[in-house]
Formats: C-alpha cells, sequence, structure tokens
C-alpha cells in the first residue's frame, strides 16, 4: 500500500482530494490529518470516512507529536491544511501565522526525517502573485502578496521551496486559482451568494464588483495535484488554473439567474480593505505535461448550484446552528453597508 498523508483533508478541496484519490487508486491507503477548525467537517468525508482505506486522525499540523510520526510514515504527503479566508486573515492574522507557515515548517521538519518520502506536495495559491493587472502570472514571476493570507501562504510556499533546496526534501509546488465546487464552506462567494440567494437573503457584493476571479473546477485541480504526484520534478512550481476569468459582478448575475433569483438581491457592501483587482494564471507549464482543465464553468457553476440547492442538510446546520459561522457572519458587515 502506497501511504498517503492528507492534511486539512476535511475542508473543501482536501475532502475532495481525498474522496479522487481513493476512488482513482485502489493501492493507497490514505491518512486525513485535520484540526477540525470552522473550516473542516467530519460531513465533508462522510461516504469515504469508514472506508478501510481512510484513517481519520483528528489533530494540529503545528503539534509535532501528532503530526510528526505521521509524516514520517508516509511514502506522499499533500498538505492542504491552512486558514484559508482572506476576509478573516483581514480581521485577525494569527492563526494564518500559527498554521499555514509554523504548521508548515513543523510538517517539513518531520518530512526531512521521513525515510520513504517520495513527494511532499506543498498546495499553495495564486494569491502569491498579488494582484495582476494584465497578463498572467508564471511560475518564475516576482511573488507580491497583499493580504495576510496570501502573505502567509506565500511564506509557507518558499519555505518548502527552501527545504527542497537545503535539505533535498521531495518538494513539489503548486499554485491553485479560485476553486468551486460541492463541500466549499459558505463564507467564500460562490456558496455565500447561492445558499443566501436560496434564501432570498441579500447578496453582499465587495466595492464595484469588477474584481476579477479565475475559477477552476475543484475536480480539475484533484486531478492536476493527482498528476503531478506523478509526473512533477522536485523543487518546481505549477500554476493550476481553470482559465475562467470572471468578474465577480457576472458572477453574481449568473448565480441568480440559474437560480431564477431577482437582481435586486444584490447589495453593495464597501470594499474589501486592500482588495486584489485581478487574479490570472500562465497554465502552459502544465498543459505540456497533458492536463486541461475538463469542466466548462457553465457547467460546473450549474451542477455547483444544483449541489448546494440539493444538499441543504450540509450548509444549514453550518449557517444555522453552527454558533462560529453565526457569530463571523452577524458581525461581518457592521458599518460596512
Ligand atoms: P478550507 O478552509 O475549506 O479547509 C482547510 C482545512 O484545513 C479544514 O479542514 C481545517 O480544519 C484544516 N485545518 C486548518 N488549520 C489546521 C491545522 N492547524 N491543523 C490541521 N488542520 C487544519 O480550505 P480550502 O479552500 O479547502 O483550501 C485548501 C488549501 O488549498 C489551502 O492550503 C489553500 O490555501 C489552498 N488553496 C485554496 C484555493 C481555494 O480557492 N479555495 C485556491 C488555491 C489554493
Ligand atoms: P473569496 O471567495 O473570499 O475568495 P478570494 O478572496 O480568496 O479570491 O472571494 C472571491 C471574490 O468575491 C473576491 O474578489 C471577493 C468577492 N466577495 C464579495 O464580493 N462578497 C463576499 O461576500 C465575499 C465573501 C467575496
Amino acid at each position: 500500500m502506497v501511504k498517503v498523508l492528507v492534511t486539512g483533508g476535511a475542508g473543501f478541496i482536501g475532502s475532495n482530494f481525498v474522496r479522487y484519490a481513493l476512488a482513482q487508486h485502489q493501492d493507497w491507503h490514505v491518512t486525513t490529518l485535520d484540526k477540525l477548525t470552522y473550516a473542516g467537517r467530519r460531513e465533508n468525508l462522510h461516504d469515504v470516512m469508514d472506508s478501510p482505506r481512510h484513517t481519520f486522525v483528528h489533530g494540529d499540523i503545528a503539534d509535532a507529536a501528532v503530526a510528526g510520526p505521521l509524516v514520517e510514515q508516509s511514502h506522499i504527503v499533500v498538505h492542504f491544511a491552512a486558514e484559508s479566508h482572506v476576509d478573516r486573515s483581514i480581521a485577525a492574522a494569527g492563526d494564518f501565522i500559527t498554521t499555514d507557515v509554523v504548521g508548515t515548517y513543523v510538517l517539513l521538519e518531520a518530512a526531512r526525517r521521513a525515510k520513504d518520502l517520495r513527494r511532499f506536495v506543498q498546495i499553495s495559491t495564486d494569491e502569491v502573485y498579488g494582484s495582476v493587472p494584465t497578463g498572467a502570472s508564471r511560475e518564475t514571476d516576482e511573488l507580491k502578496p497583499r493580504n495576510p493570507y496570501s502573505a502567509a501562504k506565500a511564506g509557507a510556499d518558499r519555505l518548502a521551496y527552501s527545504y527542497w533546496a537545503t535539505y533535498d526534501v521531495p518538494v513539489i509546488i503548486t499554485r491553485a486559482s479560485n476553486n468551486y465546487g460541492p463541500y466549499q464552506f459558505p463564507e467564500k462567494v460562490i456558496p455565500l451568494f447561492v445558499t443566501n440567494a436560496i434564501d432570498d437573503l441579500p447578496v453582499p457584493l465587495y466595492g464595484d464588483g469588477g474584481n476579477i476571479r479565475d475559477w477552476l473546477h475543484v475536480d480539475d485541480h484533484c486531478r492536476g495535484v493527482d498528476m503531478l504526484i506523478e509526473a512533477g520534478t522536485n523543487g518546481e512550481v505549477y500554476n493550476i488554473g481553470g482559465g475562467n476569468e470572471v468578474r465577480n459582478v457576472d458572477l453574481t448575475h449568473r448565480i441568480l439567474t440559474l437560480l431564477d433569483k431577482p437582481l435586486s438581491l444584490i447589495q453593495p457592501v464597501a470594499d474589501r480593505q486592500g482588495h486584489d483587482r485581478r487574479y490570472a494564471l500562465d497554465t502552459t507549464k502544465l498543459r505540456n505535461m497533458g492536463w486541461a482543465p475538463q469542466v466548462p464553468f457553465d457547467d460546473g457553476l450549474a451542477a455547483t448550484v444544483a449541489w448546494y440547492r440539493d444538499q441543504p442538510w450540509w450548509w444549514r446546520p453550518i449557517k444555522e446552528q453552527d454558533p462560529r459561522f453565526r457569530e463571523y457572519y452577524q458581525t461581518r458587515y457592521q458599518g460596512r453597508a
């Protein structure tokens, strides 16, 4: 059995990856290590939690006593665990430094000791390039992160690289664009807007709505990571982008149209501080290796909207019962509307 450790596997992308990996690789045993923060949920793994090829460990990546032995026993580490929401990092950056930077350091130290480790995938983000007014970011471009989340991720990205350059840890680094799909926590724009609109609640559009994100279906992200585990070169960085550049206002219109809801639900609110205007990725490197996104944005968005419409069991308890989410959501727009 190939022993695969997935950190953050109870989160949005991690849980999709665990599901994908177990289905794709019959010879993999996947261990999920997750702290179950507000964003991590056992329900995200409901259909694979009890698989004989899956083990769930509730723990913190920054806790060397827990994370260290798991890394040391692994052949492959796919490191998704992070604090991941820009707005939260603007409100309070501490957890981002502790998890995204220090947590990554703890895993990398253990990776130095691991005897059979073949691959350590550092899941970075396109946000490390900062706001890109024109053109598309290439892997060799300068990193110019502009908010505490992306700065912490850039620190982890380069720290992982340094462990390859210095200690020959078999690191590869992926920088994906904005993901969308099922099981995304409803603080991120697509699930927030979809679930609000289902309930005829306003959808809070920041600033002039002209900010652009490049949307990538989570399944295409999983396929890219999986291919790179096999075919990547240690020490290299790989962009994974969907090639779907969409202005937030247009995204909002599409969501409301798919749900047959009026555009009057759009509530313009004050802009995010330091709001990155645009992200865009050049994915030539990955495409030359044979990867291409397979999910057209129209289809993927329609399927995602339908998933949230049809799976209220998943998101209603988060929005209505989880006090951690409720407090955050209720205080969020005070003085901003
Ligand atoms: P998420 O917030 O949905 O999930 C994060 C998971 O990490 C949660 O399950 C959480 O419980 C867990 N976690 C947090 N702190 C932890 C800790 N100290 N120890 C163990 N587990 C911990 O995030 P996501 O959107 O699935 O993002 C996953 C990764 O992908 C992150 O590294 C993020 O930076 C990166 N990424 C995300 C996107 C995107 O659009 N969502 C795009 C590019 C890259
Ligand atoms: P988000 O989903 O938070 O992802 P990121 O900041 O990592 O790109 O936000 C995506 C875009 O949507 C971003 O430009 C901010 C905008 N946005 C809103 O307009 N309203 C919202 O309530 C949220 C959460 C985001």
